[in-house]
This record gives C-alpha cells, structure tokens and sequence, in this order.
C-alpha cells in the first residue's frame, strides 16, 4: 500500500517535557500527502498536518483507501462541536423517524465513529472500522478527521457529507471536560487551552478544521450546520431554530415531514432530552472509563457527563475573562479574512 501520509514528530518544548504528566496520549503530526482530488482549488493551498495519537499510523494507510459508497452518509466535525446531536437528528430524519430502532440501538453502533480504533485503545476489542465497513448501506458514518485525511473515494464517489461546528471556546471548554472525563486528562483548563492554542491537541489544528470544511460547501453533495444555530431559542416557539435546521436538513435528505413530526424531532433532540436518553449519552462508557481509573466517585460530578452543560456560553462559567480574551486574539491572529473570523468569535 502507498504511505498517503507523512509523520511528523512533535518538537514544541512544553509537550515533550510534560505530555505524561498530564496523563496524555502520544501525538504525532499526521500530514497528508497526495491531496490533489481534495476540490479546493486555492493556488498554494496544501492541507495542514493534523495532530493525532501515534496509534493512527496503524491505520491511515488503510483508512484513506477504505472503500466509499455513494449512499453513505458521512458526518464530519471538530471534537466537542455538536457531533453526537446532528448524529441523533440525521440518523432519525434518514430512518423515517423511527423512534423504536433509535432507542434499541446504541447511537455508536448506528453509526460508527469510524477512526476510533486509530486514536485510542477500545476496551473490549470493539473494532468500528471494520463495523463501518461491514454496515448494510445506507452506512451512517461520523469521523473527526480533517479534509485532507478522509478517504480518497470522497471525492470521486461524493456521498452526503454533513459538516458541523461550534465556536472556539465552548469548543476548547467542552474538550476540556471531555478529556478530563474520558481520557483522565490532568492538566488544568488553562494549561488544556495552551496546548490547544499551540495545534496540539487531537485533531488540531482546529480553525483550519472549520475552515477547510467550508471551502468544500459549495458541493451539492455538503451541507454545513452550525452548533449556535440549532441552539438558539425564539421567543415564540423554544425550538425555532432547530426547527429550521432540522428543515434544512431534511431538504438535504431528500425527506420531508409534516410540522407535527419535526416539533416531535426536535422535543428527541431537545437537551434534556438527549442527556436522558441511553442511546446517546455514552453513560456507560463513561461509568466504565470512571471505574477503570478509580474515579467512580466523580459521578455525580455535571462536568463529567458525556452530555454535559449543552450551552452557547456555558464557556463563561470556566474561563477567566483574561484567557477568554487570549483566545479571541489568537483566533484574530490565525484567520485573517474577516469571512472566516466570524465563524470562531
Ligand atoms: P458541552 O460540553 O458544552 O455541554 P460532541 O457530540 O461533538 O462531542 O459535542 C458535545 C457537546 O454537545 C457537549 O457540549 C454536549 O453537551 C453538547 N450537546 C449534546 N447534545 C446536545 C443537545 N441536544 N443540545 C445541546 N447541546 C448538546
């Protein structure tokens, strides 16, 4: 098989010295090679190398040549930026709402996090690569890879392909509690939101992410969706907004339901209650992960919900006002052009 990627070691000085102190993976930077099917058409543009765990190189080779069919529903994002709610909405939408099946099976089974197994070490021996590939079609796939390391087939093939993202920092406030939560993170916020500025924490870098994915949507087959916009509440109706994302969504699928079924959608999707729900909240995988590191106690902690807080400035409660101002200007200083500045403030 051709090597599609290169790696790239980590020399930043603050990472080598103290990635292990605070409890995380190894990273490597995985840079892509051969992107030239990728449509973006910028003279000079070349994807950047994407931080990952060094586990990834067992599978970037395959994984960029896996086999894409054109009824595949793929869903893209950042880490922390609405994944797992689009996930619930889009699955529901492209199964006829069907309720019953929703509940029976674990959102994770319907619809694999495809790379999972190239970033961490599954207890249980779960293989979501291979579940994805083995998946009677339509095959419902989410993945937090950027443009430049999905799968060849892509772009040949062109299935659906939805992208979401949240600003940066309910973003990088949300990762936190989530690495805290799964991964036994033991830095601190502020030390979490250092690395995150200096690209290094997985997945980063993270506006390249978002913007990247928006240099894709003018394709017929890619729809964006917009964590603030399916969060924002009328005042007339509480769930205006997600209703006209769900609307949007469903013109994408080719799907239509009446307004009673999509303000029933949108009461499934609602906060409480996905945070409720079994299917979606991961709360055994969390429980599991909280046992395994002795840390069951943290349970009744809010922090540690894999549905946690669910806000637009749910931010204000963690950062200081200081860092908060720090990583404006850091967003100001990496994105220039005003168009994509106004995606991450
Ligand atoms: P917070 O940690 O800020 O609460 P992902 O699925 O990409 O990992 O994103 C997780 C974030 O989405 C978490 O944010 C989670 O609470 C939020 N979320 C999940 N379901 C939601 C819903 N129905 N409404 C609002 N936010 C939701």
């Amino acid at each position: 098989m051709i090597m599609s990627v290169n790696y790239l070691e980590i020399t930043d000085p603050t990472y080598r010295t103290s990635w292990k102190k605070r409890n995380q993976p190894g990273f490597v930077l995985v840079e892509p090679k051969q992107y030239w099917r990728i449509p973006i058409r910028e003279p000079g543009w070349k994807p950047l190398p994407c931080c990952l765990t060094t586990r990834f190189k067992n599978m970037a080779d395959e994984f960029r040549a896996m086999k894409v069919h054109k009824d595949d529903v793929w869903l893209a994002s950042y880490p922390k930026s609405g994944t797992t709610w689009s996930q619930e909405m889009i699955w529901l939408i492209c199964n006829n709402l069907d309720y019953e099946e929703a509940r029976k099976k674990l959102l994770f089974m319907r619809f694999p996090f495809v790379e999972i197994n190239g970033i961490a070490d599954l207890p249980g021996g779960m293989d979501f690569f291979k579940l994805a590939q083995q998946m009677p079609s339509p095959r419902f796939i989410k993945t937090h890879l950027p443009v430049g390391l999905l799968p060849d087939q892509i772009w040949t093939v062109k299935p659906k392909l939805v992208y979401v993202y949240r600003t940066t920092k309910s973003v990088i406030v949300s990762y936190y509690h989530h690495s805290v939560t799964l991964s036994n993170y033991k830095g601190t916020l502020e030390e979490f939101t250092r690395s995150f500025m200096r690209d290094l924490q997985m997945y980063s870098p993270y506006h390249e992410h978002v913007i990247e994915y928006h240099k894709i949507s003018q394709l017929d087959n890619v729809l964006l969706l917009n964590y603030e916009d399916m969060k924002k509440v009328s005042v007339k109706h509480s769930f205006q907004d997600l209703v006209s994302v769900v609307k949007r969504t469903c013109v994408f699928f080719n799907k239509s339901y009446t307004d009673e079924q999509i303000a029933e959608l949108c009461n499934h999707l609602s906060f409480e209650s996905m945070q409720n729900n079994p299917s979606v909240n991961a709360q055994e995988m969390v429980d599991m992960l909280l046992a395994q590191s002795d840390r069951l106690d943290e349970r009744e902690n809010e922090d540690r919900r894999f549905i946690r807080k669910g806000k637009v400035d749910g931010w204000k409660a963690d950062l200081t006002q200081e860092l908060a101002d720090e990583i404006d200007d850091w967003t100001r200083s990496k994105v220039k052009s005003e168009k994509y500045q106004k995606l991450f403030l």
